[in-house]
């Protein structure tokens, strides 16, 4: 069923960076910035004990704890558990995303999709978040750029463990909703087609956005939408490139994803508009996408994000957008409602 209504509003805010993604953030400048969310009106918060191996999830608890409970909407994850126990961050095995939390909390992080895992999972992240209940779960990148060609397996031990829990948690009315959180279109894909358990929303990370999105309109949108499962748009900065940052991906970004973003730029500066605008305002302009979530660190990044959101972007930037092919041609653009 559809969870859109219950997002209140278009922008949420993503923590990833908030796990001290890519630096040591100080306490006190992550707290802000959630603050500074909130006081922007953003009501949607997404986390995951992944995030600097809890830290995230202490961060947004702690700030969250002066505001009323229902006053806000919480998705946090599950398929890592966090441990009291030890290991050192720089060598963890992330896949493609290798040390973008070694500045977080070194406690070991455990892979786990059963069923038994999801519920510690989920009590452990109701204490760190310091709250009772959460409304949406995600299963965390059950995908390639993770488990490689084990990925597959992963995913059976999620259908039959991860997905089947939050299935019967949504029913029972514990939780509002449940889908995946990842960085590839296989696993969402894969999800869509299966008779049970049904999911209600998905977080796309990173596979629709003004890089990378035609893959993600052949059949996981259309797909979605035809099933009433809500998009939330993840990484919609691409990690930072779309947004004046240096990342593409979690990494330092390539010569040619500069040249491209650079391209983009020319064409914004010519009509008087920010990358940042346009890349928001690109995600959500497909029907399919409930709300978009972009991550930030400092509270000076959400005033941005506000501003960007009601820029007013003319339909010639997206027409020549369109012209230079550096959006697809099927891809729904803000101005063709205009
Ligand atoms: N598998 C999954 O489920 C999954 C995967 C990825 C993301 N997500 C979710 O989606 C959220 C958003 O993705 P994301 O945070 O990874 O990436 P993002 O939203 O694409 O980009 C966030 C980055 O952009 C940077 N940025 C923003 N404005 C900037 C500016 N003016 N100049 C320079 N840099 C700027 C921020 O830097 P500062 O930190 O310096 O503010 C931050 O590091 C995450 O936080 C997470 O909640 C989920």
């Amino acid at each position: 069923m559809s969870i859109r209504h219950k997002l209140q509003g278009k922008l949420g805010f993503g923590t990833a960076p908030l796990g001290n993604m890519f630096r040591n953030i100080p306490e006190a400048e992550a707290l802000a910035t959630v603050d500074a969310a909130w006081e922007q009106g953003i009501r949607y918060f997404d986390t995951a004990p992944l995030y600097g191996a809890g830290l995230a999830e202490l961060r947004l608890g702690e700030a969250l704890a002066k505001r009323k409970r229902e006053d806000y909407v919480l998705s946090t994850k599950v398929g890592r558990v966090i441990l009291d126990e030890i290991e050192d961050p720089a060598k963890r095995e992330m896949g493609e995303k290798g040390g973008v939390f070694e500045h977080g909390r070194p406690n070991k992080i455990v892979n786990d999709y059963s069923a038994d895992a999801t519920l510690r999972s989920i009590e452990d992240s109701l204490k760190r978040l310091k709250t009772d209940h959460l409304d949406l779960v995600f299963v965390h990148d059950v995908a390639q750029d993770f488990y490689g060609d084990d990925w597959l397996r992963q995913f059976e031990i999620a259908r039959t463990g991860a997905f089947r829990t939050l299935d019967r948690l949504r029913d029972e009315g514990v939780i509002k909703g449940w889908g995946l959180g990842v960085n590839r279109v296989e696993p969402v894909e894969v999800l869509l087609d299966l008779n049970e358990p049904k999911p209600d929303v998905m977080l796309l990370a990173g596979r629709y956005t003004l890089l990378d999105h035609e893959r993600s309109l052949q059949r996981l949108l259309p797909a979605a939408a035809q099933r009433g499962v809500d998009i939330v748009v993840g990484g919609p900065y691409s990690s930072g490139i779309l947004a004046g940052g240096t990342h593409f991906e979690y990494q330092k970004a390539s010569p040619e994803i500069i040249a491209r973003v650079e391209r983009i730029k020319a064409i914004a500066q010519k009509h008087g508009i920010s990358v940042k605008a346009a890349a928001l305002q690109f995600a959500l302009a497909h029907p399919a996408v409930a709300s978009v979530i972009p991550g930030a660190s400092r509270p000076e990044r959400i005033t941005e994000d506000h501003a960007a959101l009601n820029e007013k972007i003319p339909a010639a930037f997206w027409q020549e957008m369109r012209e230079q092919k550096l959006v697809a041609a099927g891809a729904p653009l803000p101005g063709d409602k205009a």
